[in-house]
């Protein structure tokens, strides 16, 4: 009886080992999706909506699933469908999914952002049959994570610094910088001076979908460039552009040559005469 139940019990862990395996890819993953609840987007440029998700199940490639993002309270008002007929009118041709399904991103982009294209934007996966291309059972819609668009009309200033005193003949760095939230087209920064090689960019992820643009000018001022203005703008895709300036102040290095050229002058004309006058002396003695 023994060996009975003991066998009796590793028949049980055995069940217990099978039915973890059978179901773990099940409750190990859920449906999940992470989207950024509010970005703020300026009206005539673009937007980038940060989107990655989770099925249960194995990993499906990307055309065993269809991404849709839809408006939160009805999921037939599509903003972005692989079937273009089936796009609202308003947002047809404006809306690209950037992310690769296949890798669990859902990145949605929107182009020539309109000032009533508020959401919120909800993202839904659907389990496409490998046969006939109907979805089959398996499908989400996120509509607990959607993303809300705050508008913004005018596009924002770009930040200069320093803005210190610059010493004369040293290089002098000044960085101007701008957040925007389209990361596929970056907002181009462009200064009032400077060469090609005097200009480095930088692009920053913040966060939460917000990327900086970082344009750093590095110079060498001269005297002249004492009270005049340096601006910085920032031109947005779609057109929309900021400017911010400052006027420089050029702290001049010391220099006396305006007072030792012409003492030297002086000095050696003198010499010369003195020299001449020595010479005149001791002829005519
Ligand atoms: C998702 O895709 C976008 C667009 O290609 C990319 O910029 C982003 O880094 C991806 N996110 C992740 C978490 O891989």
């Amino acid at each position: 009886t023994t060996t009975f139940r003991r066998m009796d019990h590793d028949r049980k862990i055995m069940m217990c080992l099978i039915l973890a395996v059978v179901f773990s890819p099940v409750f190990g993953q859920t449906w999940e999706a992470t989207v950024v609840k509010t970005i703020d987007a300026l009206v005539g440029s673009c937007v980038v909506l940060p989107c990655t998700f989770n099925h249960p199940g194995s990993q499906l490639p990307s055309s065993r699933l269809r991404g849709i993002w839809h408006r939160k309270d009805d999921k037939n008002e599509m903003f972005y469908h692989e079937d273009e007929t089936k796009i609202q009118d308003s947002f047809k041709d404006r809306t690209k999914l950037l992310g690769h399904l296949g890798q669990k991103n859902c990145t949605l982009e929107i182009l020539q952002v309109k000032d009533h294209d508020n959401g919120p934007f909800c993202f839904r996966i659907e389990l496409v049959e490998k046969d006939d291309n109907k979805p089959n059972s398996d499908k989400f819609s996120f509509v607990e994570q959607c993303a809300e668009i705050r508008m913004l009309h005018d596009a924002p200033k770009p930040k200069l610094r320093p803005l210190k005193t610059i010493v004369q003949g040293k290089p002098s760095t000044v960085t101007c910088s701008i957040r925007h939230t389209c990361a596929s087209h970056w907002p181009e920064i462009t200064w009032s001076r400077g060469s090609k090689d005097e200009i480095n960019e930088v692009h920053r992820d913040i966060n939460g979908g917000i990327w900086e643009t970082e344009s750093i000018l590095v110079f060498i001022p001269e005297e002249k460039d004492d009270h005049t203005d340096l601006t910085c703008t920032a031109k947005f895709h779609g057109g929309k552009s900021s400017i911010s300036t400052f006027t420089l102040n050029v702290k001049r290095t010391d220099n006396y040559n305006h007072i030792i050229i012409p003492i030297v002058a002086i000095a050696v004309t003198a010499l010369i005469f003195g020299l001449l006058c020595v010479l005149m002396v001791k002829k005519y003695k």
